[in-house]
């Protein structure tokens, strides 16, 4: 009796240990995985040095506590790892780094090919609203960055709204709510564009897509939903046409000038056409494509209101 119950416990530690040897081995480390003579990681070094993400300056900003979460990689990443958001990230970086590889995977966590796992795709709650939630798939990894930072403030008793700073509006990078039809000003209800619902991993899909490339611009997937003569250029040309009248009648009023708002106290309807033009033309960026039907009718509501 006393015989088998030794056998007993000698098998089961036999098993434990097996066990825990073929866990181990079936995550071993193998640098190779991604330190081979293939080109995986230089052809991303490659494309990524010719994209802002890589050359920006704007990474030096990182060393501020309110800017570091977006501005510096290494900030990012602790900022996640924190579980807080760009508004609650209390001190900067010291040594700001750029969106590099490290920003947007894990890289050395595990020393697996896992390592390629993104550091975040969880929805993102946008800070600068109540209660609006950002699900786009991967492209959520995208949205903690490219989010507003301010919303534009209500009328005063007087119906009117000062403008406060030359950088007034709601920050460079608000796609994610443009994509969902909200950030802009003024009376214009918006909804979610087909692209945000459609696309399965939103910004990653038509920013990344199937071949993987790193420079960030938006030409893959395209011809997955539009016909092969779809033209973009015709599409963004007239959204384009929209922008020109407006900025137009924003310098004739004295609103914007020099690429930058102009600092002072405007009727209401005249600093949301402002807001808007800001929204659209200098930060948002896609010239339409991020929600069609939200951008085209902030901008006619807004040379409306200036007409
Ligand atoms: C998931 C893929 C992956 C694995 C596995 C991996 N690395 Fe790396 N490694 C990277 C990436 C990505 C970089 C950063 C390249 C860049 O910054 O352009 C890097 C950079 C490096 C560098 C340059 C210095 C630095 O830290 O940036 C060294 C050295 C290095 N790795 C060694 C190793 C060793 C040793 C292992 C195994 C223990 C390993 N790597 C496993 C992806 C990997
Ligand atoms: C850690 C924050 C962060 C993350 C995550 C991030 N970005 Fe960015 N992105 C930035 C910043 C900051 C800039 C501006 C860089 C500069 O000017 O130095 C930028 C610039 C860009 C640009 C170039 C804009 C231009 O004006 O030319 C594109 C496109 C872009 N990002 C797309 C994406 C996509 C797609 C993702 C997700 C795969 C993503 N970004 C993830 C912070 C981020
Ligand atoms: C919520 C994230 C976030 C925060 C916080 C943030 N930024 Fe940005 N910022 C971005 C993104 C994303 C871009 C790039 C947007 C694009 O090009 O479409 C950007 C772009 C910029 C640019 C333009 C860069 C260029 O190359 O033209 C400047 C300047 C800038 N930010 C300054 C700041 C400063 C200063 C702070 C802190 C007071 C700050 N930002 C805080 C996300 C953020
Ligand atoms: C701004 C964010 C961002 C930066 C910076 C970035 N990547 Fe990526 N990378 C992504 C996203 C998003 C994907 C798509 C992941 C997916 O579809 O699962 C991706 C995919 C990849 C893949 C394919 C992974 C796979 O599972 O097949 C490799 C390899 C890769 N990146 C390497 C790099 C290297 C090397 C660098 C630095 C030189 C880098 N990335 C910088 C966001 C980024
Ligand atoms: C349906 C595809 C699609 C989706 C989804 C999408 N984009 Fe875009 N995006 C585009 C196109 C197309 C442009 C215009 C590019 C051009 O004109 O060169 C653009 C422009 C931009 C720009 C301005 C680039 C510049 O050169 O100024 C940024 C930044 C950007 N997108 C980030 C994002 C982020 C972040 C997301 C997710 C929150 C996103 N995009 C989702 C297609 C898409
Ligand atoms: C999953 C499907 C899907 C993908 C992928 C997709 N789109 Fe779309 N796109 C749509 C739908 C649906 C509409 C709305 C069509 C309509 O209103 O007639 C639309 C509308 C548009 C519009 C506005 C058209 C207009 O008449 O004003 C533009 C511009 C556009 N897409 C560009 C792009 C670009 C550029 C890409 C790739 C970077 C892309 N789309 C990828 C489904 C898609």
């Amino acid at each position: 009796m006393q015989t088998r119950t030794r056998f007993m416990a000698v098998m089961f530690t036999l098993v434990v240990l097996l066990m825990a040897t073929s866990s181990v081995l079936a995550q071993e480390i193998s640098c190779s995985a991604c330190h081979d003579d293939s080109t995986l990681i230089t052809g991303k070094q490659t494309s990524l040095s010719d994209a802002v993400h890589g050359t920006g300056e704007a990474f030096g900003r990182g060393t501020r506590a309110g800017c570091a979460g977006c501005h510096s990689g290494g900030a990012f990443s602790a900022m996640v790892a924190q579980g807080l958001t760009p508004d609650t990230v209390e001190v900067g970086d010291p040594n700001p780094t750029r969106q590099d590889c490290r920003t947007c995977h894990q890289v050395h966590v595990t020393n697996t090919e896992a390592d390629w796992a993104l550091e975040t795709t969880a929805p993102v709650a946008l800070y600068a609203f109540e209660n609006k939630t950002f699900d786009g798939g991967k492209g959520n990894l995208c949205a903690n960055c490219h989010q507003p930072r301010r919303v534009i403030a209500a009328a005063d008793p007087n119906d009117n709204i000062a403008v406060t700073s030359s950088h007034w509006g709601p920050h460079h990078g608000p796609q994610s709510a443009m994509l969902l039809g909200m950030g802009g000003a003024g009376d214009v209800a918006g909804t979610p564009s087909f692209h945000s619902k459609m696309v399965t991993d939103t910004c990653v899909t038509c920013h990344i897509g199937p071949e993987m490339k790193h420079n960030f611009e938006a030409k893959a997937g395209c011809s997955d939903c539009h016909a092969e003569d779809f033209d973009l250029d015709i599409k963004q040309a007239e959204v384009e046409a929209l922008i020109v009248e407006l900025g137009e009648l924003l310098e004739a009023k004295g609103l914007y000038h020099d690429g930058h708002p102009v600092v002072g106290l405007y009727p209401a309807a005249q600093a949301q056409a402002l807001w808007n033009y800001i929204f659209i033309a200098v930060e948002d960026g896609s010239l339409g494509v991020h929600n069609p039907d939200y951008t085209r009718a902030l901008l006619e509501a807004s040379i409306a209101a200036l007409q």
